[in-house]
């Protein structure tokens, strides 16, 4: 079955599949904080934040273990700055979701998602320096990565077809 690994002409079945399934779960991700307070989208999705969040976090590892497993056999990077640029995505995706999950567990309260105890949390004191670095840079982080997004975005329509290369077919599973 060599559509599901990818190929120099277009990303296979799994790697597409993680990309459009994490850039549908970060969309909403990112509505769960953009809602207006009280609105009625805050109602429906603002509970999710943090299971959203684990999931995400679960599907980057996978995602990461699928790029190094395909290395050498993936569609060429159109640049340094593409390779470059994708590599942050990557580390903001795993960077964002693991500092958040590091201060769940330091805060010492339970967590559960999808009905699941994910963490059992713990009596006493709260365990700051597992605190601190999301509460410095979580949310920060996951603004830059909200306006990198725009950029691969807009990047990806700009260079839509480059050449010969179709490089938003090869995402879409159409061959170059
Ligand atoms: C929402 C969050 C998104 C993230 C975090 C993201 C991230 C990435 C990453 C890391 C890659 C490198 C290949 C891989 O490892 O999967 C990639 C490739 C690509 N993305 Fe996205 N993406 C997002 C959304 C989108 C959207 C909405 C579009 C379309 C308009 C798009 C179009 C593309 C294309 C065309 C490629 C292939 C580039 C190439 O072949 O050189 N991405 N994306
Ligand atoms: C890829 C996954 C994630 C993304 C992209 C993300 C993104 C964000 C963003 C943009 C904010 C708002 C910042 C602001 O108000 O300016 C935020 C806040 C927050 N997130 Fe996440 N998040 C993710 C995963 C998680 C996870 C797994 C948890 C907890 C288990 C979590 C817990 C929180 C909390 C408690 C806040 C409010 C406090 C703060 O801003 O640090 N997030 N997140």
């Amino acid at each position: 079955m060599s559509s599901l690994n990818d190929s120099a002409q277009r990303y296979g079945v799994v790697s597409r599949v993680l990309h459009w399934a994490m850039a549908a779960l970060l969309l909403w991700q990112f509505l769960t904080v953009l809602a207006p307070e009280d609105s009625a989208l805050e109602t429906l999705i603002g509970g999710t934040h943090k299971s959203v969040g684990l999931l995400l976090m679960v599907l980057v590892v996978i995602r990461l273990a699928w790029a190094l497993y395909n290395r050498g056999r993936r569609p060429a990077a159109l640049s340094r700055a593409a390779s470059l640029g994708h590599r942050v995505l990557y580390a903001l995706m795993l960077v964002i979701p693991l500092l958040a999950l590091m201060r769940q567990y330091g805060s010492g309260r339970a967590f559960e998602a999808f009905g699941m105890t994910i963490m059992s949390g713990f009596e006493g004191g709260k365990i700051e320096w597992m605190i601190a670095p999301a509460s410095l840079l979580h949310g920060n982080l996951g603004q830059l990565l909200l306006v990198l997004i725009v950029g691969h975005v807009v990047m990806a329509f700009v260079h839509r077809r480059q050449g010969d290369v179709d490089v938003l077919g090869r995402m879409l599973g159409r061959s170059s």
